[in-house]
């Protein structure tokens, strides 16, 4: 996630809910870094030592060469860092530090800004990571980190799923590499764990053919994932109809009910419509657009999709299904996890070897994708 490493020198903020599991995940990476020679600064703001402690007992990390240092004043930390020149320098969290020169008080804007100033040149003088915990509210609410993201090299945001347990580290800047990567974990009782194949993971959570869900492989970074749309669409009572969107881009929604309204001859026009992804997953990609509306239409007919059906294409405006980057490696993952038939856009019907035992039905428009779905050539609604 990081662009192949931890770059020397480079700082890293790391934001996230509270409680969401940045400290736990900090404590991690000082494990995997820390060693009798290599000391590790955890300098902890809002936690005691003890606190500390019991958290790395817990994940079973006996804590060999990393110090925690109970500190929030910045000119104070900085001197212990020099002293202790450790590989790497983890700060729990920004918003705790306090800075003697600037007047504000701890957590305001000026102080978390001077201090991570401060730290940012440590880092580049002294060749040295610094890792940065950040809170930050849903709604972005608490200004204290925001004002570091042009400052420090890669900003990552962890993010949990409602109810469940996946924690999923996204970059929303980086400097040394790619922001589309992501990290999948899961929160156990020795911390985060990571998810090696998260396809798997997800589609083992489906366990028979449901209404309104729909099965498409997207591209994150390295990875092609097998993500679960859900779509639920129910007759509005007020006059202007609601649309939900939960990990798909709500423009992208919009316009997809109303290609699906006139072009896939879909009576959505006077549904409310929401529209998931399962898990805490987003789709960003117009490869996602076919599925969507195949959830959407699967939920308007009340009739369950296949359950080994995956889909994938760009819907347009005029309701045709356009090509797709890499289709082959898509139609490999879905079949890689034992899906068997296949709707994809016509147009790449070229770059795809179908895999044994998949049955691919390429399709050149959201008409008759819905009709290969579902097999109803009628208005649905
Ligand atoms: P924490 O790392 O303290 O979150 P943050 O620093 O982002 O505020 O994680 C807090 C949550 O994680 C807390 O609800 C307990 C849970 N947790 C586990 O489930 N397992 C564990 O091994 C640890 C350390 C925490
Ligand atoms: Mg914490």
């Amino acid at each position: 996630m990081l662009g192949g490493g931890i770059v020397a020198g480079s700082v890293v903020l790391l934001t996230g809910e509270p409680g969401v599991g940045k400290s736990t995940l900090l404590l991690q990476i000082a494990e995997h870094l820390a060693s009798e020679d290599d000391a590790v600064m955890y300098v902890t703001g809002e936690e005691s030592p003890h606190q500390v402690k019991l958290r790395s007992q817990r994940l079973g990390i006996p804590g060999q060469g990393i110090f925690i240092l109970p500190e929030s004043d910045i000119d104070t930390i900085l001197e212990k860092l020099d002293d202790c020149r450790p590989v790497m320098a983890i700060v729990d969290s920004i918003q705790t530090l306090h800075c003697r020169e600037a007047s504000s008080g701890p957590g305001s804007v000026a102080q978390v800004r001077e201090s991570g100033l401060r730290l940012m040149h440590w880092a580049k003088t002294n060749h040295t990571p610094v890792f940065l915990a950040g809170h930050v509210t849903k709604d972005g609410g608490v200004a204290g980190p925001r004002v570091l993201e042009h400052m420090v090299d890669v900003v990552t945001y962890l993010e949990a799923q409602d109810a469940g347990s996946y924690r999923i580290l996204r970059n929303t800047k980086n400097r040394f590499g790619s922001t589309s990567e992501i990290g999948v974990f899961e929160m156990t009782g020795q911390g985060l764990a990571e998810v090696a194949d998260p396809s798997q993971a997800i589609i083992a959570q489906r366990y028979r053919e449901s209404v309104g869900t729909t099965v498409v492989p997207v591209l994150q970074g390295n990875r092609t994932l097998m993500l679960e749309v859900q779509a639920l669409t129910s007759p509005s009572s007020g006059p202007a109809p609601r649309r939900v969107g939960n990990g798909v881009d709500y423009n992208r929604l919009l316009m997809l009910s109303a290609v699906g309204n006139k072009r896939g001859n879909l009576g959505l026009a006077g549904q409310d419509i929401i529209v998931s992804v399962a898990g805490g997953f987003r789709v960003d990609e117009p490869a996602a657009d076919l599925a969507i509306v195949l959830a959407m239409a699967s939920s308007l007919c009340n009739r369950p999709l296949r359950f080994d059906l995956a889909a994938f294409g760009e819907v347009s405006l005029s309701g045709e299904v356009r090509p797709t980057p890499q289709a082959q490696r898509r139609v490999q993952e879905a079949s890689r996890l034992g899906f068997s038939k296949c709707i994809l856009p016509a147009a790449n019907q070229d770059q795809v070897n179908p895999p044994p035992g998949m049955q691919l039905d390429f399709v050149e428009s959201l008409h008759e994708s819905i009709q290969t779905a579902l097999g109803n050539p009628e208005r649905l609604s």
